[in-house]
């Protein structure tokens, strides 16, 4: 706690650069301000105090002890810790702890978080604004103009021409397959490791998911399972990005050339991720994302497709607006349905760009820190990097070896969660969901379900508490 304190500590005589500073390093957003040379405790300064003083005209150049601030709430040694809890209230998260010469010896911190959800959305002041605006103006329904400033941002993030919005990451997957003609009597090749939506859209055309395995050092479909499983009937292959960690795209782009097939990558949760440098989605003939609360970005509920293909990305246009003929309105040549984003998501999308990139690095910051804390805990597995990958880590997820480490992943969710700490199970493989039950045994996929926990991967988590959830396995361990 010394150091700590030392961090977040200022002499009066200091300027306010100093005090915000201070306030950066602590990551507690406030600032002791103390006296030169006795170092007696003058006040608690929080970033608040700086707005307030810099809008009253204050420079950053100016003395620290001319910022305005209420008084402070102090405690004192002699205090027991039932007597400062009780200071703590909504506005006041951080109590110095004083001597007899009032000098700050502790720090009483109020610890929020005293449960560590898998995932959470980063929202802010750009996103109520623009959602705001929404309101304000009219615009909540699929015209307006964040639906197009959204996809055009998308698409260039992505690195392709077009971004075609929809209404989630099904409808989008659904409208890419509808859109490359396939139904009833085709076949697609789908990893079994994957949420079931990559299968359904395939099912929703009257076509048929095939499902193959993944490979042990990527979680991802293995393309030397998908060429076995090529027939006359396939149309298409669906690799999927799971859990943030790219396919392998060049060998699945070699079989899809060999045999004449189209690619749509579902890249739901694997937004920025890196294929030998490149983004994902930018492979195939399209490339799908979701959009979904816990997804790298949201728009509550949404999905886009990008493509360099100004005719599919046309079809998909009118097909999820009910068929529309774009140059007739309430014209109808083919069947379409209604799977529009409104403005309303859109304004979210568009205000949740400006982070994507800060959002996909402390992702991997965070999963370099969890790396690091559970490495040398027998029986975990570390989520894949492949060496041409770069992984966004959606969800940073591990695998436990049940008689290494002494329990089922199962079981270690279970005693996290008593500790405020919650985890998912990876993906139950879809060959083996009762809607599909295929009677296949494909045991990666398998393997990588029965062993595979998912630990909170929000990007709201510091270091500290990183910290305190591997610490807590490897003592539950
Ligand atoms: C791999 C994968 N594909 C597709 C989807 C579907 O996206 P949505 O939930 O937005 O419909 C998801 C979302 O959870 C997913 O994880």
């Amino acid at each position: 706690m010394k150091g700590k304190i030392k961090k977040i500590t200022v002499n009066s005589t200091g300027t306010i650069r100093k005090v915000l500073q201070a306030i950066d390093r602590g990551g507690l957003g406030v600032a002791l301000l103390v006296e030169p040379g006795s170092k007696k405790f003058i006040g608690l300064i929080t970033d608040g105090d700086v707005r307030r003083a810099l809008l009253k005209g204050l420079g950053l150049a100016t003395s620290a002890g001319r910022i305005d601030h209420p008084e402070t709430i102090t405690a004192t040694v002699d205090m027991d810790m039932d007597e400062i809890s009780a200071m703590f209230s909504e506005p006041i998260r951080v109590v110095p702890v004083l001597d007899s010469d009032r000098r700050v010896v502790n720090l009483a911190i109020f610890d929020t978080r005293v449960y560590f959800p898998v995932a959470e959305p980063k929202l802010g002041d750009a996103e109520l604004r623009y959602v705001s605006e929404c309101v304000l103006t009219g615009w909540v329904s699929s015209a307006g103009k964040f639906v197009t400033r959204f996809e055009e941002q998308f698409a260039e993030f992505c690195g392709t021409k077009y971004g075609i919005s929809s209404s989630s990451g099904t409808t989008a997957l659904h409208l890419s397959l509808l859109a490359l003609g396939i139904g009833s009597g085709d076949e697609v090749v789908v990893p079994s490791f994957t949420f079931i939506s990559t299968a359904n859209a395939v099912t929703f055309t009257g076509a048929k998911p095939v499902f193959v395995d993944s490979e042990p050092n990527t979680w991802n479909i293995d393309p030397l399972e998908i060429k076995k499983a090529v027939t006359a009937k396939t149309k298409a292959i669906i690799p999927v990005h799971v859990y943030g960690h790219p396919a392998n795209m060049d060998p699945i782009l070699d079989i899809s050339r060999e045999y004449n097939l189209a690619v749509v990558e579902d890249a739901a949760e694997a937004h920025g991720a890196l294929y030998k440098g490149r983004k994902v989605g930018s492979f195939g003939d399209m490339g799908m994302f979701s959009f979904y609360g816990n997804k790298i970005i949201t728009t509550g509920e949404g999905g886009m497709i990008v493509t360099d293909n100004e005719g599919l990305a046309e079809k998909m246009r009118v097909l999820r607006d009910h068929g529309m003929d774009p140059k007739r309105r309430y014209w109808h040549s083919v069947l379409g349905y209604n799977y529009r984003m409104t403005n309303i998501q859109a304004a979210l999308g568009v205000a949740q760009m400006k982070r994507i990139d800060q959002i996909i690095e402390q992702k991997r910051i965070n999963a370099t820190l969890y790396s690091k804390g559970l490495q040398n805990i027998p029986g975990i597995t570390l989520p894949p990097e492949a060496v041409w990958a770069q992984n966004i880590y959606w969800l940073y997820s591990i695998l436990i070896d049940e008689k290494e480490f002494g329990m089922s992943s199962e079981e270690l969710g279970e005693q996290l969660k008593e500790r405020g700490i919650e985890t998912r199970p990876l993906f139950p493989p879809v060959h083996q969901q009762p809607i599909y039950n295929t009677g296949q045994s494909l045991p990666v996929c398998e393997k990588l379900s029965r062993c595979g926990l998912s630990l909170p991967s929000s990007v709201n988590l510091n270091g500290d508490e990183i910290e305190r959830i591997t610490n807590e396995i490897g003592n539950i361990q």
